[in-house]
């Protein structure tokens, strides 16, 4: 067997990166060899394994985020089965720690200096990655593992960003794509900020990969379960699905991305400085300023492949952004394919004539020919050249190019290092260059370096339905330009190791931030100077800003004490790790690059950053071994020799459920589960405990494939009351349903409520009678005593309530259930009840002295004990005669007891686990190989 981890990052590790991992004996292979055929039949028949938990728990102080994944798999198959772990996290985190737990081993991840080839490959990798996006787009986290029949695993991530503000807003992004409803699904995110919270909201679930904050966004709230506890500093989102409201938002477990957004409050034009432990950040937000004028060139590839959709969503933004222009704009058009078309060889004040000979342009542009990206380039990096040559320098103004391409350079100049090299000696830092790269053609690399060179932005935008509005989502985040050339100074003596202080623009909505370490710990000012041009003048400011002293606390906001690490610290190294790698990728001087490698390598190995220029290792934990499970443990059984003896009437159909005497079918699992099983045409009754685990959903009835039908209970623990020879007691909590045809409905009884969801939602109390339906559902709540089920009109299903008015230590109320008919389940049903419906039972190899037959009941026996063996469906077991009360202690039934229930049974225990009370995976039920037995049985 394999060990798998594959890490596929924005700057990609893929093929680089494969770690292998040897472990446990290969089983499988010769297991296949000699049984071919049916490792094939059940490869078929594999369903990946269940995923019990998922969640994620994000911890934002200051606008860095701590994010913490949790992934619970069991594998209920009887073969190994392969388990992936699939995460995107966005494209501007760091991975900082993974292990996984995979049957009772632990690798735990370990991140340490990559080669320097690697390091130099990785550019040439980029591109080929699948999951590979633009600025914002995700990055796919890939694991695999091989699980042991019937093992777990768990997988653990953690990763840290910085948030971005963006049109006003800090977002955070969770992308919750369990790819199966489960069980356990929790999304948590806590949010610290001392500055103070101005906004929160909860978007609903997005499934789109990148949304760039396009205008038209549907408001209709925090998905349901969504749970937000807010106060002036502090707030906390909660998100935790039931698997019914995942199935509402998706069938597939697909639940999208579920997004925070936020914006905090502002006190100083400034800024906010915040300190810690010898660490600081600066905050750099202004706002009430006048907008800058700006002198814009529109470059839009009109190359033959921008043929369609493309081009008309492309021309379509390009509407709605022109009439976002100021009168104190200036602007012009560029086409370009194997030609350059200007539309006004000059820049052009906004007019109302203007904008709408601009659009006349556009609207004319047709697709043809290759694609001159530097010809295009330089026209317009000359074009706004001569317009600032031209006119009054004292008029402070921005000058961009906005540049928008579906491919690579295929006519003129097509090397990317002259590309760059020319483009940079054009705009020699006066013209900032921001890049739009649609579809998956683009030699995004060179975009990205266009931009980074040029103090510009890059994105990529996917080619989806709502591919303008992206467009126009990235335009406004730069249309409001409000200072231009800002550097921000602090004493020289008093702070070291700043991240870069100078900015070519300031943009409305957006953040500068700054941060760096403190000589002087005791400081509780700090002199901060900021100096900039804006629309009137070249300003300067200069404050002392009190420094308040953050409270420590790192990930978790219950951490009071100094165990977490300090988040300023953090934020500190991930901002000087970012730029390292930006100014690498500018970097043309071999030496220049070699030293940046080097620092980024050192500060990302000691700040745990997974970059292009670590690794992640995986290593055996030693000395991690769990304690075996308790295998087949055969505890005495309470069965004396039978003495009464009841003929079981074999039971007539049920017609009408809601009628309380007929009471056709024992075939029951009640108490601390006993189940009871009728074989009506063979005239025998059989009965055998399972000792569940509490918490533990077992699968009752399993006939998701045939009628549609499936009943999970839930497990409670009690401890056993005094004298028992058992530790505790395990009974039904819960029990679910869910019927699948003719459409939807899930139901869920426990001893104080009945809830119906179907056409829509139903909550009824178990203290009042009640009848309700839903598609195909009949229900009959009798108060304080049962719930009756009729689906189809075919099944039937009575659930008895045991409650207690004073319960005693030992006491839980719980839930008994009862299939009072079963006649519309399939044959292939199946679950710890349903695979004896449609079966045969015979007696074998009972003493002479029993009756002779074999099939009835045996003779009153004076004292002597009743034994002999089972057959059904293919397994022989030892039984021995019992007798047992049911349906509330009012009836008395007379039954073979398998102390071995695991030979009774197909599978083994977790064979009938569910991952969450209404999944209907199944792959029992077929004849496969039995498991070894792991029942434990009283
Ligand atoms: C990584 O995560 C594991 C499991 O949560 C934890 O035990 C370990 O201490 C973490 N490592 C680091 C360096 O934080
Ligand atoms: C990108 O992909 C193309 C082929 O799709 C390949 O020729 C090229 O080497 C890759 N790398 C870069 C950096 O363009
Ligand atoms: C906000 O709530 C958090 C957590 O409940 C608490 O620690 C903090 O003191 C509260 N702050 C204010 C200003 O009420
Ligand atoms: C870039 O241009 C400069 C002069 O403008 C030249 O000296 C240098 O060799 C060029 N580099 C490349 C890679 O073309
Ligand atoms: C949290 O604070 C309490 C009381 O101040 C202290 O007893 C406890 O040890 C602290 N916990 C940690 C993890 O430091
Ligand atoms: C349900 O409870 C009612 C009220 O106690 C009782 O009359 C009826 O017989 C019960 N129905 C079944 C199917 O046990």
């Amino acid at each position: 067997m394999l060990l798998l981890l594959a890490l596929c990052l924005g700057l990609p590790l893929c093929a680089g990166s494969l770690e292998e991992a040897r472990s446990w004996g290969d089983t499988s292979e010769q297991g296949g060899l000699r049984a071919p055929r049916q490792v094939r039949l059940l490869q078929r028949l594999k369903t990946k394994p269940l995923m019990t938990e998922f969640s994620v728990k994000s911890t934002i102080i200051s606008r860095y985020a701590f994010t913490t994944v949790s992934c619970r798999m069991l594998n209920r198959a009887s073969e190994d089965q392969d388990a992936e772990f699939l995460m995107h996290i966005p494209a501007s985190a760091f991975i900082t720690n993974f292990t996984m737990l995979v049957g009772d081993k632990v690798f735990q991840g370990e991140i340490t200096e990559r080669e320097k080839e690697n390091g130099d490959k990785v550019k040439e990798k980029r591109n080929k990655t699948a999951e590979d996006n633009g600025e914002k787009g995700p990055d796919a986290f890939r694991a695999s593992a091989v699980i042991p029949s019937k093992g777990k695993a768990v997988f653990l991530l953690s990763y840290e960003e910085l948030l971005h503000r963006r049109l006003g807003k800090y977002e955070h992004v969770v992308s919750v794509r369990p790819q199966q409803l489960v069980g356990r699904l929790t999304v948590e995110v806590n949010i610290l900020e001392r500055a103070g919270l101005s906004s929160l909201e909860v978007l609903p679930p997005q499934d789109t990969r990148q949304r760039h904050g396009g205008r038209a966004e549907d408001d209709t709230g925090p998905p349901p379960s969504t749970v937000i506890n807010q106060n002036e500093t502090f707030a906390k989102v909660l998100f935790k699905p039931s698997v019914v409201q995942q199935a509402k938002i998706a069938q597939n477990g697909i639940l999208g991305d579920f997004i925070v957004r936020y914006d905090v409050n502002r006190a100083q034009s400034i800024g906010d400085v915040q300190v810690l432990d010898g660490y600081f950040v600066h905050y750099f937000a202004p706002r009430d300023l006048p907008p800058l004028p700006k002198n814009v060139v529109f470059v839009l590839d009109s190359s033959a492949s921008m043929v369609g959709a493309k081009l008309r969503q492309t021309k379509d933004a390009l509407f709605t952004i022109l009439h976002d222009l100021r009168p104190q704009d200036r602007f012009s058009i560029i086409g370009f394919s194997n030609r350059i078309k200007v539309w006004k060889d000059h820049l052009v004040a906004v007019t109302p004539d203007s904008i709408r000979d601009g659009k006349v342009y556009i609207h004319h542009m047709s697709p043809t020919g290759g694609t001159d990206i530097n010809g295009a380039l330089q026209t317009a990096i000359r074009l706004l050249s001569s317009y600032v040559a031209r006119n009054d320098i004292e008029e402070r103004s921005v000058s961009l190019v906005v540049f928008l391409t579906d491919g690579k350079p295929t006519v003129g100049e097509t090397s990317t290092a002259r590309i760059l090299n020319n483009t940079k000696a054009a705009t020699r830092g006066r013209v900032c260059v921001f890049t739009i790269g649609i579809g998956d053609d683009v030699d995004f690399r060179l975009l990205e370096k266009l931009s980074l060179e040029n103090c510009g932005l890059t994105r990529r935008v996917r080619e989806e339905a709502d591919a303008g509005a992206q467009l126009v989502g990235f335009y406004d985040e730069i249309r409001t330009p409000l200072l231009s050339d800002i550097r921000i100074g602090y004493p020289p003596g008093l702070v070291q190791q700043a991240t870069r202080t100078f900015f070519p623009n300031y943009f409305n909505g957006s953040e500068i931030v700054i941060a760096g370490k403190l000589v002087d710990r005791q400081l509780d000012r700090l002199r901060v100077e900021v100096t900039a041009s804006n629309s009137k003048k070249f300003v300067v400011l200069k404050t002392d800003v009190p420094v308040e002293p953050q409270r420590a606390g790192g990930p978790g906001p219950e951490d009071n004490g100094t165990a977490g690490p300090n988040p300023l610290e953090r934020l500190w190294s991930y901002l000087t790790v970012r730029e390292l790698l930006s100014s690498w990728l500018q970097s043309g001087d071999g030496r220049e690059k070699e030293r940046l490698r080097q620092q980024a390598q050192a500060l990302a190995v000691n700040s745990r950053f997974l970059t292009p220029f670590t690794r992640m290792r995986l290593k055996k934990a030693p000395g991690t071994r769990q304690p075996q499970r308790a295998d087949a443990v055969d505890v005495s059984a309470a069965t004396g020799p039978g003495t009464a003896v009841q003929s079981p009437p074999p039971g007539p159909a049920l017609e009408k459920p809601h009628d309380p005497r007929i009471k056709v079918s024992r075939t029951s699992a009640d108490g601390d589960p006993h189940f009871v099983v009728d074989f009506p045409t063979s005239g025998l009754t059989v009965c055998f405990n399972v000792d569940g685990q509490p918490g533990d959903i077992l699968r009752l009835v399993s006939d998701h494939a045939g009628s549609g039908v499936t009943v999970n209970g839930q497990l409670v623990g009690a401890p056993a009351p005094p004298g028992g020879h058992k530790k505790q007691r395990t009974y039904f909590q819960t029990i679910t349903i869910l019927v699948t045809k003719p459409a939807r409905s899930y139901l869920e009884v426990t001893p104080r409520r009945v809830i119906l969801d179907g056409e829509d939602r139903r909550v009824l109390p178990c203290n009042q009678s009640a009848v309700a339906g839903s598609r195909g559902l009949e229900l009959s709540v009798s108060a304080n005593a049962n719930v009756t089920v009729t689906i189809q009109g075919t099944i039937a299903f009575v659930i008895l309530m045991h409650l207690y008015k004073k319960p005693a230590a030992y006491q839980r109320d719980h839930l008994g259930f009862y299939i009072a008919s079963g006649g519309g389940l399939s044959g292939s049903c199946h679950g710890l009840l349903g695979q004896f419906l449609n079966q045969e039972a015979r007696l074998t190899g009972a003493p002479a002295r029993l009756s002779p037959s074999s099939t009835g009941p045996p003779p009153p026996q004076a004292g002597g004990a009743s034994a002999a063996t089972l057959q059904v469906a293919g397994h022989q077991v030892p039984v021995v005669w019992k007798q047992r009360r049911i349906y509330n202690g009012e009836e008395q039934v007379d039954c073979w007891f398998a102390r071995s229930a695991g030979q009774l049974l197909d599978g083994a225990y977790e064979d009938y686990l569910a991952a969450h009370p209404f999944d209907a995976d199944t792959v029992l039920g077929l004849g496969r190989p039995r498991g070894p037995a792991v029942v434990a049985l009283t």
